[in-house]
């Protein structure tokens, strides 16, 4: 299983104005790998993981997923190989508001063919007792971990999680790495968008982002 990049570029135009968020970045994230693109706020992480996920279409180069090409193709296309291969983790998060958070895991599993157990997975995240609570009854912590539930039950190949530690105290954050580390040794490819240090230590690479560009 690989994610791979080649020379992504996406705009946004409003007006006159133009936004460069990604600018030709290439890269490529295989199964057992933990990789942390790392930047400062505005350099393009969301923007390229977006792009990565299928849920937003570059302006310019190409994405593979699992050898199969996601851009520059229809949307359905797009998300049926996202359903198969990708768990995503927003920044906003990525739960339905009308579902308690263990239906909105039932929920995504079974749309995703059912396998995933969904109260060892809350248990792992440490929010087995907030199986009940509706999404606006959630921290920011406890959502973020809920977000990153919903990108795993299916057990995907690839994981793209946008600051999935963000709101994290160390302890959780820590305990949030772990089992991002045992999902990677699982055969996981995992891409992680992070300002956090304890992040950036837990990776096998660290991409640095400015200004819509990759640096050494
Ligand atoms: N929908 C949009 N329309 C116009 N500009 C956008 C849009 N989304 C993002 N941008 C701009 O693109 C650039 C990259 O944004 P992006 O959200 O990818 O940054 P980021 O690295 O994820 O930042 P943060 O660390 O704050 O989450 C920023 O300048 C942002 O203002
Ligand atoms: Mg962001």
């Amino acid at each position: 299983m690989s994610l791979r990049a080649d020379n992504i570029y996406r705009f946004y135009r409003a007006g006159d104005e133009e936004t460069l968020a990604v600018q030709g970045v290439s890269l490529e994230v295989t199964s057992g790998e933990v990789v942390v693109v790392s930047g400062p706020s505005g350099s393009g992480k969301s923007t390229l993981l977006a792009c990565l996920a299928g849920t937003d279409e570059p302006s310019g180069g190409t994405v593979w997923v699992d050898g199969s090409r996601m851009s520059g193709r229809s949307e359905a296309a797009r998300s049926a190989l996202r359903a198969r291969h990708i768990g995503t983790m927003a920044q906003s998060g990525n739960l339905m508001p009308h579902l308690t958070l263990r239906d909105n895991l039932r929920l995504v599993r079974r749309i995703g063919g059912g396998k995933g157990r969904v109260d060892e997975l809350l248990e792992d995240l440490g929010i087995a007792d907030r199986a009940k609570a509706w999404p606006q009854q959630l921290s920011g912590g406890e959502l973020a971990r809920a977000s990153l539930a919903v990108a795993l039950v299916n057990g995907p190949g690839v994981l793209l999680a946008d600051e999935p530690t963000g709101e994290l105290d160390e302890a959780t954050e820590a305990r949030l790495l772990e089992l991002i580390r045992t999902r990677a040794e699982a055969g996981c490819a995992i891409l992680v968008a992070s300002h956090s240090r304890a992040v950036r230590r837990a990776a096998d690479r660290v991409l640095q982002l400015e200004d819509g560009r990759l640096v050494a």
